[in-house]
């Protein structure tokens, strides 16, 4: 038993991991940290200053970004996980958001982190690691549902189009693309409702944390 107990959840977008990492914070009483919405304000701080493309100028809203930023409903929207992925490319963007994970990660007792490169970059050496995956097609129509429940009329096409596009770019960029650490668990909910995937998750966390109790 070596470090913090810190469970890593990777995966694309609306695989289940934010549900599954909140599932996990409850049965486990871990504090978790959704970095998605870290990439998610500075995209949205960045492109409100015209510069989603100026790797320093994303950077540098990556460092005044303040926690209450967080908080914001419109960070939940679609165009603010297009803006995010955007900002998520450089690698000035997330070595600025390295320190304040890897601070979490290490507090006392645990914590959970998801993300895209939790398990490969910002915590290697995670005791516990999942990547939860979906088909696009899963994905999507699960998004879409999400995005009408917030009022947003977009067609189901489209949120497809979205997920296909950003898991290209999210999988091809060169600075920690997105990918399953090779001891990751891979977690295939296509054909889960959330409950049941939030239960295999849980099994496999515990199973990852004997494993850490005795090592
Ligand atoms: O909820 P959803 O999966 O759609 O998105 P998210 O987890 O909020 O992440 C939004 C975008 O931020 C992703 O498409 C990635 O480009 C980026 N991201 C990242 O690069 N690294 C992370 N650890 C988390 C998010």
């Amino acid at each position: 038993m070596s470090g913090p107990f810190v469970i890593a959840v990777d995966g694309p977008a609306a695989s289940g991991k934010g549900t599954i990492a909140k599932g996990l914070g409850e049965a486990f009483r871990l504090p978790v940290l959704d970095t998605g919405l870290l990439y998610r304000a500075v995209g949205v701080l960045a492109e409100r200053a015209g510069e989603l493309d100026n790797a320093e100028a994303c950077a540098a809203a990556a460092v005044t970004m303040t926690a209450d930023q967080l908080d914001d409903p419109r960070l939940r929207t679609r165009e603010a996980g297009e803006m995010a992925s955007q900002a998520a490319v450089h690698p000035e963007v997330r070595a600025a958001l390295l320190e304040y994970q890897r601070t979490f990660a290490a507090q006392e007792g645990g914590a959970i982190l998801d993300g895209r490169d939790i398990g490969t970059v910002i915590c290697p050496t995670a005791p516990a690691k999942l990547y939860v995956t979906a088909t696009p097609e899963v994905r999507a129509d699960r998004r879409w549902k999400q995005l009408q429940a917030q009022g947003d009329a977009v067609s189901l096409e489209e949120v497809l189009a979205d997920i296909r596009l950003r898991d290209q770019r999210d999988g091809d960029r060169d600075a920690a693309p997105m990918r399953r650490a090779p001891d990751a668990v891979l977690l295939d909910t296509s054909e889960m409702t959330i409950e049941q995937a939030a239960d295999a998750a849980r099994r496999i966390v515990e199973a990852a944390r004997a494993r850490w109790e005795n090592s």
